[in-house]
């Protein structure tokens, strides 16, 4: 394992620099690069996207014909990942030897690529693929500088000293390792952004076993995050951010570590194990909208992939409204550019704050968390007089608000304070949201 991982932080990136804010296309020679090229313009951007005027959100692509073209020859498709995972369930042993044969191969030739680039012959082929023909940005700097801010909002999470060191920690790791590769952040972003999810419904799938205590309800909300977080997921692999072997296999093996570390956090603590996650995915909506300013222009000139459209317009919305706690129904972004696609992802990681802080409420006032499609449960009572969480004005209405404890006032406070940063958030993205966050 440690050899392993000596190998991986050989072959990582130590930063390459960043593209200009605007993000010019990196031009080559492959169908992929020329393609994305028309779409930008020679001079970086697209008419079409430079037309396109801030905040204005069609439901339509700007870019007619060549969406679909772009999304069928510059985005990944599972034939283009042979890395991916197997087709029909088998067992542990047949599917991790065939795993072990694929993730060997493009091991070995990350390694050829490497060694090339040391001894000065980068492959041209990167760069003209998906996530480098892109050449999107992000800045560290700016992203600390959009969480600091929102910390002077009054929207910081209290957490543990000991939480607060691991995040600071986890942070400095992903400037780092993943510093000018933000497509590739995501992506690891969002494989560990699921495993607190699946972790919460084990939990409770445990305490239902036992007879200890059932929340169906709130199960469900969990299983239709990990399935939006699995979304964001796809779409990071349709921009190419799991194409190298280490990003692969770093994400793989910290999910698992993740995982471990948060059932015995939820075993003591529920409220822990979820302010945890407040924290990641605060983080995530600071990183999103400062990646949505500084790449705007580049990503209203390019199409959504066919996985977020799917998720956010053509499919089945159910699970989609499931996992927000508002009535369902009350959100439906556009989806009709990858500028869309990734104010919506920002919107839905404010969706998950609050439902994390929704739920520490639920640990520790007993203000329940559920369906947003499930009756509310009449029995309980419910801190929300003002419809702000728990399902909406519709379920608040119909709960029977806690008048008494102090503790109510703080946690409405807290979302207040929320309130503001997210109307901040907005600002930021310059007028790219439709007010849902
Ligand atoms: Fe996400
Ligand atoms: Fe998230």
């Amino acid at each position: 394992m440690s050899a392993l991982l000596s190998a991986m932080l050989l072959l990582a990136p130590t930063g390459t620099g960043r593209a200009p804010v605007g993000a010019q296309v990196r031009l080559g020679r492959s169908p992929r690069s020329l393609i994305v090229a028309r779409a930008f313009g020679a001079d970086g951007c697209s008419e079409a996207g430079a037309a396109t005027p801030a905040g204005a959100r069609d439901a339509r692509s700007p870019l007619g014909a060549d969406a679909e073209r772009i999304e069928r020859e510059v985005y990944l498709h599972p034939e283009d990942m042979p890395y991916r995972e197997g087709t029909r369930p088998e067992s542990a042993l047949a599917l991790g030897l065939a795993n072990f044969r694929r993730q060997g191969r493009t091991l070995l030739e990350q390694s050829v690529r490497a060694t090339a680039a040391l001894l000065g012959r980068p492959d041209p082929a990167l760069s003209a693929k998906p996530p480098g023909c892109l050449a999107l940005t992000l800045s560290n700097e700016e992203v600390a500088a959009a969480e600091r801010r929102r910390e002077e909002a009054g929207s910081g999470i209290p957490a543990h000293p000991v939480a607060r060191a691991l995040y600071d920690v986890g942070c400095a790791f992903l400037d780092r390792f993943f510093d000018g590769r933000p497509i590739e952040r995501f992506w690891f972003l969002e494989t560990i952004a699921r495993v607190p999810y699946f972790a919460y419904v084990s939990m409770l799938h445990l305490y239902e076993t036992f007879g200890w205590w059932r929340a169906p309800g709130l199960r469900q909300v969990h299983s239709a995050e990990e399935w939006n977080e699995l979304h964001h997921l796809l779409i990071m692999e349709a921009l190419g951010g799991d194409a190298r072997w280490s990003d692969r296999f770093l994400g793989y093996h910290a999910a698992v570590v993740y995982y471990w570390l948060l059932i015995p956090t939820y075993l003591f603590s529920p409220a822990v194990a979820y302010q945890f996650m407040e924290l990641l995915e605060a983080h995530a909506v600071d990183t999103y909208s400062t990646f949505v300013r500084l790449n705007r222009k580049a990503l209203a000139a390019l199409p959504p992939p066919s996985v977020a459209r799917s998720y956010y317009l053509d499919g089945d919305l159910y699970l989609f409204d499931d996992f927000q706690q508002r009535l369902p129904g009350s959100r439906r972004p556009p989806c009709g550019t990858l500028l869309d696609v990734f104010v919506n992802i920002c919107e839905d990681e404010g969706e998950h704050v609050k439902t994390m802080r929704a739920c520490q409420d639920y640990a520790q006032l007993g203000t329940v968390v559920t369906s947003p499609h499930l009756p509310p449960p009449r029995s309980q009572s419910v801190a929300a007089a003002d419809g702000s969480f728990g399902g909406g004005a519709r379920l608040a209405a119909e709960w029977q608000p806690e008048p008494s404890a102090a503790d109510v006032a703080a946690a409405k406070e807290r979302r207040e304070a929320w309130a503001r940063w997210s109307a901040q958030v907005r600002t930021e993205m310059a007028g790219g949201s439709d007010g849902v966050v």
